[in-house]
């Protein structure tokens, strides 16, 4: 299908999202979309799939405009669309996901799962997207959720699918598997339109590029021919620095020791096993490994939102192993959550609350039991600016914010107040190139300013960027810290489970 935009105009209270857009995806083509956080990709594609509705402009399909209603009529029209959020009912299984709401039915409405099930799994080998149709969806790694988004749209026989930051989220084995997907899909003559901040990614798998800046087209670009830095450039429209300055320092005192922490999983297997870890001021400590391995419980539990089932946490020489989160988040330790919608904001409060969040109550921002606001909407005012968050006002709700905005949110919170360790999980995923530069910049001013900082990421360029020292964490144990430079090869080689004279002997 070729598919034409046309003007397209939509205004959200405060701001105009997307403004006189034209944008052509032709058939069989992969289209990248890139733009800063809050430049209007994901409104744009949601007017596409109808969920929004346009102020101004149209929608063509082989040169016919059409109208959408709501999401129901763009999928009668070909389109498919996974979103930013996946939107799976967890507890039902792969195959009730893929067919709930066009059931095959035999006759007097009685469900013909056979053949629904038989149909899941044709696409899933015609396409290389691997699934088990019987698994339920809450028990599955988020990239087989995804294949299950892209599988229900197929399905529906999508001939244009829009795939939104489907990377964020993904190793970068999960990565390439969607990629060769993608390519597959390609090939039968599908379209598809391909959002994300990473650039790397538009250059191996787009064959055109759409850029998008405060809600306007600003250019489009060929991949092949157009470097990163042209398309950092292009997009936030100034020079971006892609790499991070980051001079010696000396470290000081050991801020966080961790002795021994074993942390279960719901089953009661242990997903941290035995770790031990040191963080001193002054340096970065980042740990790498694939999803699963123990990372995610391992800076639950020193965040203070598991227990640990053995083993000691100490800040600063205090035993805190059986603090709460409040009074971790009180005693000088910031989070940065892996899961900002859970952990991080509160979609209903507004931007300024969010800033404010673990210190709601106390002073600055309240004293003698009232709240101050004028000091609330001060820090606000001042954090908006300096992380640069796209927001039509400090009194807007969080939730209304584009997704990197609302990482930007919990960010900017967790520097704002004097920290002894800073615990970022995954602290730029969703964001744009420009906010990463600024957001790795202030990191590296917390080490400077003497906070012992963790950083998990499932990014190694990030992980080789920022890291003093780094670990690898691998079936719940931790191997490492070991001082920078440890070559991209071997934190690779220690992800997929070698030994570190192994990783480290084959990459000298
Ligand atoms: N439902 C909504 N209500 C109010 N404002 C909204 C709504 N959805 C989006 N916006 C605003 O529209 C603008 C564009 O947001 P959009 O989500 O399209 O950005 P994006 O390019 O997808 O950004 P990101 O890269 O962070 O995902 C932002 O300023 C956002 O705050
Ligand atoms: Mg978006």
């Amino acid at each position: 299908m070729k598919l034409e935009l046309r003007g397209i105009t939509k205004r959200f209270p405060g701001v105009v999202a997307n403004d006189a857009v034209d944008l052509v995806i032709e058939e069989g083509e992969i289209h990248g979309l890139l733009g800063e956080n809050g430049a209007g990709k994901s409104t744009l594609m949601n007017i596409l799939y109808g969920l929004y509705t346009a102020d101004e402009g149209e929608v063509l399909i082989d040169g016919e405009p059409v109208t959408f209603a709501g999401p129901g009529d763009a999928i009668d029209a070909g389109i498919g669309m996974v979103h930013q959020h996946f939107m799976l009912v967890p507890v039902f299984t792969v195959a009730e996901n893929i067919t709930l709401g066009v059931e095959h039915t035999k006759g007097l409405g009685l469900l013909d799962r056979r053949s629904a099930e038989a149909e899941v799994h044709r696409l899933s080998e015609e396409f290389g997207l691997p699934v088990d149709p019987h698994a339920v969806v809450e028990d599955l790694p988020v990239g087989v959720q995804q294949r299950v988004e892209i599988l229900k749209a197929l399905h529906r026989e999508a001939r244009l699918l829009i795939l939104d930051e489907p990377t964020a989220v993904l190793t970068p084995q999960e990565t390439e598997d969607l990629f060769r997907a993608m390519r597959s899909l390609k090939e039968s003559g599908r379209s598809i339109v391909f959002i994300s901040h990473k650039l790397k990614e538009h250059k191996a798998i787009v064959d055109r590029i759409s850029v998008l800046r405060r809600g306007r087209i600003v250019g489009t670009a060929d991949p092949a021919t157009t470097s990163e830095q042209e398309l950092a450039n292009l997009m936030v429209g100034r020079p971006v620095g892609l790499t991070v300055d980051k001079a010696d320092r000396e470290t000081g005192e050991a801020v966080l020791a961790v002795r021994g922490i074993t942390v279960l999983d719901a089953r009661g297997k242990p997903a941290v096993d035995g770790v031990d870890l040191d963080v001193h001021r002054g340096e970065i400590v980042a740990i790498a490994g694939v999803e699963g391995n123990g990372q995610t419980e391992l800076v639950r539990a020193i965040t203070g939102l598991d227990p640990v089932a053995g083993g000691t946490i100490e800040l600063l020489g205090r035993d805190v192993t059986a603090f709460g989160r409040k009074e971790l988040l009180r005693a000088g330790v910031g989070h940065i959550p892996e899961d900002r919608n859970r952990e991080g904001i509160v979609g209903d409060f507004t931007v300024a609350e969010n800033l404010v969040l673990p210190m709601w109550d106390a002073a600055p921002f309240a004293e003698r039991g009232r709240r101050r606001f004028g000091a609330i909407a001060e820090v606000a005012e001042r954090e908006v600016d300096d992380f640069d968050i796209r927001t039509p006002s400090i009194h807007t709700t969080a939730g209304s914010l584009s997704g990197g905005n609302a990482q930007k949110v919990v960010v900017a919170r967790e520097f704002a107040r004097p920290l002894d360790l800073l615990v970022a999980a995954q602290p730029t995923r969703g964001v744009d190139v420009g906010s990463i530069e600024y957001i790795h910049r202030r990191i590296v001013d917390k080490r400077n300013e003497g906070a012992a900082v963790v950083i998990v990421s499932s990014e190694l360029d990030e992980v080789l960027a920022l890291a003093d020292r780094v670990a690898v964490m691998f079936h719940g144990r931790l191997v490492g810290p070991f001082p920078m430079p440890v070559s991209r090869e071997a934190v690779g080689l220690l992800m997929a489970g070698a030994t570190p004279d192994e990783a480290m002997g084959a990459t000298r």
